[in-house]
């Protein structure tokens, strides 16, 4: 089965974009023809300093590999080196109708923040869609708040495929259930636009200091608790094992616990998970030769199939 999915190098990866999706990445690449690549076009949307947009694009290759990601197995690449994609999302353009894209409530959402959009902005769906498509992608592993968006790539394929030749893949999301939307410190879904992340390799010390602060209720201690509509709880449980969150839920259940304990057992828990895979980081950014190859062997293998998908297209729709 062939898996792809994208992720943006608009800032440092947090706990969401791990356990929504990287995590799924890692887990599939080795039963599956994986496809994952760094979305800096789609990151062009609001990154507009060069040397930023490239070193994120550096911390996203480093921080993918760190955390499993196994070129030798699942083919990683940067977006804009696919330029095949650029194309297709043109096509694409053509039959998109905009009542369509104005429904999406990603780009809603920031227009409300009064964020003002632009054309790209509006169109970031269809570019979506461009990736998917042009790897004749069946999954595409994702956190929630991306399946609209692979619901408007079925959509476009779908009256693509209906108007010329059969030409398209239809793919279909995979999202897990538990960590579809990995709440913040806040409560809230996780997500650097609400500034209540929690980085994957940000610095320990401060890491601790952000979960010691995220936001809890203020009922009495003795009063029992419901763990399932917990953030703090659902956080902890994403480290922890099925004993320690057997445990803990007693604990939610019984009443006459502090917040600040369960926080202690979180950071602890985040702590040993992160270690290895700090160490491992801080082992790849001195071998920046490794992460060239990778990325250009991934862009390698992601063009040779994008050419022969653009060429389908181009013959279906009548550009020769
Ligand atoms: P991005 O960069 O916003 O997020 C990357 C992935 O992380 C997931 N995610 C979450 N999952 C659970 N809980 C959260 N709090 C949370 N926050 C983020 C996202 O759902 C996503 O899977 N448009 C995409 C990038 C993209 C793409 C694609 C994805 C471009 N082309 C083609 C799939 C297929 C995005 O902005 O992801």
């Amino acid at each position: 089965m062939r898996v792809l999915s994208g992720i943006q190098p608009t800032g440092r990866f947090h706990w969401g974009n791990y356990f929504g999706a990287i995590k799924q990445y890692i887990e599939l690449q080795h039963e599956h023809d994986g496809y994952y690549f760094i979305a800096d076009l789609h990151a062009l949307t609001t990154i507009r300093d060069p040397s930023l947009l490239r070193a994120n694009v550096r911390d996203a290759a480093l921080d993918l590999l760190a955390l499993g990601l196994d070129p030798s197995k699942a083919t990683l690449f940067v977006q804009s080196h696919i330029p095949e994609v650029s194309e297709l999302y043109w096509i694409l353009m053509t039959g998109a109708p905009l009542g369509l894209l104005e429904r999406c409530v990603a780009f809603k959402d920031k227009e409300a923040r009064g964020i003002k959009a632009d054309a790209g902005l509006f169109t970031y769906p269809v570019l979506m869609a461009a990736d998917i498509l042009a790897y004749d992608s069946q999954c595409v592993p994702v956190g929630e708040d991306q399946n609209q968006h692979i619901e408007v790539c079925r959509d476009l394929a779908r009256s693509f495929n209906a108007q010329f030749a059969d030409t398209f893949v239809m793919p279909t999301a995979r999202i897990v259930k538990d960590t579809a939307k990995v709440p913040g410190t806040d409560g809230q879904k996780m997500s650097k636009s609400y500034d209540n992340t929690l980085g994957l390799f940000e610095d320990a010390k401060e890491l601790r200091k952000k979960i010691m602060r995220i936001s809890t209720d203020s009922r009495p201690m003795e009063e029992p608790k419901d763990p399932d509509t917990d953030h703090l709880y659902q956080l902890y449980s994403l480290f922890a094992t099925d004993e320690q969150r057997q445990e803990v839920r007693a604990i939610y259940e019984r009443g006459g616990f502090g917040y600040g304990d369960i926080k202690k057992r979180l950071a602890d828990a985040a702590d040993a998970f992160l270690n290895p895979l700090r160490a491992r980081r801080a082992e790849l950014a001195s071998d920046d030769a490794y992460v060239a190859k990778a990325l250009e062997d991934g862009a390698h293998r992601a063009r040779k199939v994008a050419r022969e998908v653009l060429s389908r297209v181009q013959k279906a729709c009548g550009l020769t």
